[in-house]
């Protein structure tokens, strides 16, 4: 599986061909749309963990271009649905699916959902991947969350992509506690820089996963990561 890093919580995986594009947030973020083409970008599935404008303000760009299937809670697949994109498979916390090449579980995430146009965005959610290619965790936007000790009885995680940023979610202490939670050697850094209140100290993160034992990546935006 390899990860392509998009800018604040906006990656793709490949996962044999399939590529799945998680919470697409390039038009408004300064520091990814002079290096991302936002109407180049593939995708075959859009998964969408939560309503709020930096996870999913470029959805319906790119789901009306790609035909991407959406995956995301009923009450955005409904939103979605109401802006005329109409691929869309509803999910909510709890459940799985299985769509050929992968399979989702939707999990626990402690955040809120309002959509950007004030609609009610139902839950937060987290994702596991699983697939014959390996497993991976997206924990959306969360805090830390002892519900976060159930992931290993769902999957042996290759790699989990966390927010450490602080301010809106965990920051790389938490996030660290997580990967021990989730027994998982490799995290992948997300939703930190973006804006003033959550930018971070690289070295300091990188450090003290380091000191853990676990694995910290940090792409560049455009960047890519292989597990
Ligand atoms: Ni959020
Ligand atoms: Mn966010």
């Amino acid at each position: 599986m390899t990860l392509t890093y998009y800018g604040h919580s906006c990656f793709s995986v490949n996962i044999g061909g399939n590529i799945l594009l998680f919470d697409p947030f390039i038009t408004y973020n300064e520091l990814a749309n002079t290096l991302v083409d936002v109407d180049a970008l593939a995708a075959d599935y859009i998964l969408i963990s939560h309503g709020h404008a930096d996870h999913i303000a470029d959805c319906v760009r790119i789901a009306s271009r790609t035909g991407a299937k959406v995956i995301a809670n009923w009450e955005i697949h409904e939103w979605l649905n109401k802006q005329g994109v109409t691929n869309t498979h509803p999910m909510n916390t709890g459940g799985k699916w299985n769509f050929g090449p992968f399979t989702v579980k939707c999990v626990v995430a402690q955040h809120s959902s309002g959509l950007p146009d004030g609609s009610y965005g139902g839950n937060p959610m987290g994702f596991i991947v699983t697939s014959e290619a390996g497993n991976f965790y997206y924990s959306g936007d969360t805090a830390l969350t002892l519900d976060m000790q159930l992931v290993p009885k769902w999957a042996k995680l290759n790699f989990a992509v966390l927010p450490i940023g602080d301010n809106f979610t965990m920051d790389v202490a938490d996030a660290l506690t997580c990967a021990q939670l989730i027994n998982c050697q490799n995290v992948v850094g997300v939703h930190y820089d973006t804006f003033g209140f959550i930018k971070i100290d690289h070295e300091h993160a990188k450090k003290t996963f380091a000191a853990a034992g676990i694995n910290l990546a940090l792409p560049a935006i455009t960047g890519s990561v292989s597990f």
